[in-house]
């Protein structure tokens, strides 16, 4: 039997007759066409999959639709304006913090629920929250880079 599930995507208010316990990830790529969370371990351990719930960063793979009704899901093609990427995507095309590409919507994900909740993290705070995504291509120190760079950034907008 179907549930009704009712959610935020992107800032738009989204109703599902769905199975609660459907994964986010595949609802997020197969229902909606959402492809930037990828599925890489399925296991919440390498962060491909991540999105921010309630402007936290979760991991998709590990949620169900029953995990996610009433709150707020941003995904990574819900980050940029019409008329600008968001500082973070911005900051990671300007650093070249990526090889392959594959990490990187997980990775940009993580990082702006860190500026969100710290604005000014140090080297070894960013370090410490990106630690458990992975990046199979070794761009690490470039990620750190571009998040210091949005850092920067954001604080001068603001
Ligand atoms: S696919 Fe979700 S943490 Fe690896
Ligand atoms: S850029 Fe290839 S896995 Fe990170």
């Amino acid at each position: 039997m179907n549930d009704s599930i009712v959610f935020t995507l992107n800032g738009e208010s989204v109703t599902l007759e769905a199975d609660k316990e459907r994964s986010l990830l595949w609802v997020l790529r197969t229902d909606f066409g959402l492809s930037g969370a990828k599925y890489g371990c399925g296991e919440s351990l390498c962060g491909s999959c991540t999105v921010l719930v309630d402007n936290e960063a979760q991991r998709s793979c590990q949620l169900t639709l029953g995990n996610i009704n009433g709150k707020s899901v941003i995904t990574v093609e819900g980050l940029a304006n019409k008329a600008s990427l968001h500082p973070v995507q911005q900051a990671f095309i300007d650093e070249e913090a990526l090889q392959c590409g594959y990490c990187t919507p997980g990775m940009i994900m993580t990082a702006v629920a860190l500026l969100h909740k710290n604005p000014t993290p140090s080297e070894s705070e960013i370090v410490d929250e990106m630690d458990n995504n992975l990046c199979r291509c070794g761009s690490y120190k470039r990620i750190v880079q571009a998040i210091k760079s949005a850092a920067n950034g954001l604080r001068e907008e603001a």
